[in-house]
């Protein structure tokens, strides 16, 4: 009977409430997760290269002040003391400034809000230099007393909905989002940080709040900031991690009515395909038929800052910056393929997965530096600057809304697609070369592959590819080259 009534009930407010743009400007896509940088970093970053680039979006890591734990693991950021905006990234002048910065070159800016929970026990400075309690679940710098969270048990039972929802993950203080002073102090974060101009939110750990619960705080966000360009009525673009591998009592479809959800089985799926572990030819009906909600409720992705290093879910066929090859046939694959609003992790490099970010004092977050190839060093990974994937951000914006056409495999695992006549893109993941002539539905000409090098001038400083007037062109990807795949687009035709 609850649960009846609750499906109903989603339906009627997904029509009011609901919000599932992305909010980017046209001619833009591409979401990139710039994991621990620093402000002042990401609004050089949006100027220096996102926005030349043409990436359409950035999720910052969470923005509200944290509590200062031990040698400084990651996961901190991840314990909430108040909603100040008040971090290792820097603080809200900075944020502030970052945000109208992004804006201005065309980058949009999605902050990672953390709101299930506050800090766990021992967490008792934060960021901002507030203190609290946890043991007593006091945060004055809220405030937030006793009385805002749920009673203290752990979440032990993933097939009882209400043990996941109104227990403590990992002894993180359980906020009562069901409570109106909890409502109005989630609310009121969220509202301000609109003002400021972000484009949308990533909702963490949202599968451990009611549905009901979120559709109420969202029912209550302001539009977007019209100052900051976007149009108005504009809503912020929710995308909600709700981690739904199977086999749970919680399903993503009790949130696709409210937002986008991070679809995880995307990552898992493309890990498993990439790795060998599946074909490519079976790539051909990607999409819900892989058990992935909604094109336009599926945020995807390769990996994310969790599951990269094995917290979360997903396991060891999920694949990262460590399987340089096959994570770049990926994110090609990702990108090239119409399916989901594809997010890009933008990783520090890591042995153990607790550490946090590079610093310089073992505090103070370090930030990247840059190389004249465009990768970054000083322990970052800046997937994002790997030419192989930021031309396909690149491919991305060229083929706009283009179908794909023209599906060849060849029984294994190769394969290759074009986007309309926008866009072509191969890949090789067997033990011996591909070498066939393709149809590529591009008109006849020569053009740059923009895997192996990049369009410059009237040159291109990796393959070319020679489309005839039938559309067709040998290709050709060896099974020892440095890279799995080849793309070609209509701008990068020379
Ligand atoms: C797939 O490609 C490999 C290498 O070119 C070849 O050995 C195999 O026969 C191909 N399969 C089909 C069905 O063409
Ligand atoms: C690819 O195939 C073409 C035509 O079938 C042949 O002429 C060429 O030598 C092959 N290339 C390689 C590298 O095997």
């Amino acid at each position: 009977m609850f649960l009846i009534k609750g499906l109903a009930c989603l339906a009627l407010l997904a029509l009011s409430h609901a919000q599932f743009a992305t909010n980017y400007q046209s001619g833009r896509n591409g979401m990139v997760h710039l994991f621990e940088w620093k402000w002042d970093d990401i609004a050089a970053e949006c100027e220096n290269f996102l926005g030349p680039y043409g990436y359409a979006g950035l999720q910052v890591s969470p923005v509200n002040e944290n509590a200062v734990i031990g040698n400084r693991p990651w996961w901190e950021r991840y314990q909430p003391i108040s909603y100040k905006l008040n971090t290792r990234s820097g603080n809200e002048e900075q944020f502030a400034n970052m945000v109208r910065r992004c804006n201005n070159v065309g980058v949009r800016t999605y902050v990672d809000v953390v709101f299930n929970h506050m800090a766990a026990n021992g967490g008792t400075t934060g960021t901002g230099g507030s203190n609290a309690d946890p043991s007593s679940k006091s945060f004055p710098a809220v405030p937030f007393s006793s009385l805002d969270f749920n009673p203290t048990c752990a979440i032990t039972n993933y097939a009882d909905p209400t043990n996941v929802r109104n227990c403590e993950l990992v002894g993180l203080r359980d906020l009562n989002q069901g409570n109106s002073w909890v409502r109005d102090k989630i609310v009121d974060f969220l509202n301000h940080l609109t003002d400021l101009g972000v484009a949308g939110f990533r909702v963490d750990a949202a599968k451990h709040m009611w549905p009901g619960d979120l559709e109420a705080i969202y029912g209550r966000l302001n539009n977007l900031n019209t100052n900051h360009g976007f149009s108005s009525g504009a809503k912020p673009y929710i995308f909600q991690e709700v981690i739904d591998l199977g086999g749970e009592a919680i399903s993503k479809s009790e949130y696709t009515g409210l937002g986008a959800i991070t679809e995880f089985r995307h990552s898992d799926s493309i890990g498993k395909v990439f790795r060998g572990k599946d074909q490519l030819r079976y790539l051909t009906n990607w999409g819900t038929s892989w058990g992935f909600a909604a094109s336009d409720r599926s945020l995807v992705f390769v990996d994310n800052h969790d599951n990269q290093r094995g917290h979360g879910a997903g396991g060891a066929d999920v694949l990262t910056y460590k399987v340089p090859k096959q994570y770049k046939m990926a994110s090609a694959f990702m990108l090239a393929h119409p399916f989901g609003t594809p997010r890009i992790m933008s990783s520090f490099a890591f042995d153990d997965t607790d550490q946090g970010p590079p610093t310089t004092d073992g505090h103070n977050i370090a930030s990247p530096q840059f190389n004249s190839d465009n990768s970054c060093s000083g322990g970052w990974v800046c997937e994002h600057r790997w030419r192989q994937i930021y031309n396909m951000v690149a491919f991305r914006n060229a083929v706009g809304d283009a179908q794909l056409q023209n599906w060849w495999d060849n029984g294994s695992n190769q394969i290759s697609f074009s986007r309309g006549s926008q866009g072509f893109v191969a890949f090789n993941n067997d033990n011996y070369d591909l070498n066939s002539s393709l149809q590529t539905g591009l008109s006849a000409g020569t053009y740059c592959d923009v895997i192996s090098g990049t369009k410059s001038g009237s040159g291109c400083t990796g393959k070319t590819i020679t489309v005839g007037s039938d559309g067709r062109a040998n290709i050709y990807i060896g099974s020892s080259e440095e890279d799995g795949v080849v793309a070609i687009h209509v701008n990068a035709k020379l």
